[in-house]
């Protein structure tokens, strides 16, 4: 697989890294982050993440499949990996706040990569999908997939801070 993939919304805490983690290890693909803080090295060995220093320049994969696991607002190196990936994926959750950041942040990305996809997370109620899709209805068409809220992605955190006590 070598296509890229980046994760990638102005909202902190609706699911970036988790998704962007089940993503690489499905497919076994290395995964870049701007985070300065991340979880990732608990997950991946070294050769598996680049953790990106302060002012470090994306390096340009021919040919190779990636994850960027991206948080914050657009800068360049945010536009040069949502110009270089094949998908862009933005996660929200179902609470107003976040979808008004959704939707500034779909407006940003379009100007750079049309090949968005929308995962809404965390959901509780049937009602959840169709709000958001509702919501950014008038930005475009885009596929959008649903995680539903669950425990285990929690205890599979804890789980793993365990292991490495
Ligand atoms: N589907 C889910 N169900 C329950 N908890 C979830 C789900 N997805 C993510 N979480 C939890 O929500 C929190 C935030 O998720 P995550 O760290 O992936 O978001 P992020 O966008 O990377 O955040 P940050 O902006 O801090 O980098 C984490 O504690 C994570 O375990
Ligand atoms: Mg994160």
């Amino acid at each position: 697989m070598d296509k890229k993939f980046i994760v990638w919304t102005i909202k902190g805490g609706d699911g970036k890294t988790s998704i962007s983690a089940e993503i690489a290890m499905r497919l076994n693909l290395p995964i870049i982050t701007n985070e300065p803080y991340t979880t990732l090295d608990l997950i991946f060995n070294e050769d598996k993440l680049l953790q990106l220093k302060k002012n470090e320049v994306i390096p340009f994969y021919k040919n190779q499949g990636i994850v960027f696991d991206f948080g914050g607002y657009i800068d360049s190196r945010v536009i040069e990996a949502l110009k270089q990936s094949d998908y862009v994926l933005v996660p929200t959750i179902p609470e107003i706040s976040d979808i008004q950041v959704l939707i500034n942040s779909i407006l940003e990305i379009q100007k750079y990569n049309k090949n968005i996809i929308v995962i809404v997370n965390k959901t509780e109620n049937d009602t959840d999908v169709e709000i958001v899709k509702k919501a950014i209805g008038q930005l475009g068409s885009f596929p959008v997939f649903e995680i539903k809220k669950s425990l285990s992605v929690t205890n599979r955190n804890a789980f793993i801070l365990q292991e490495i006590k």
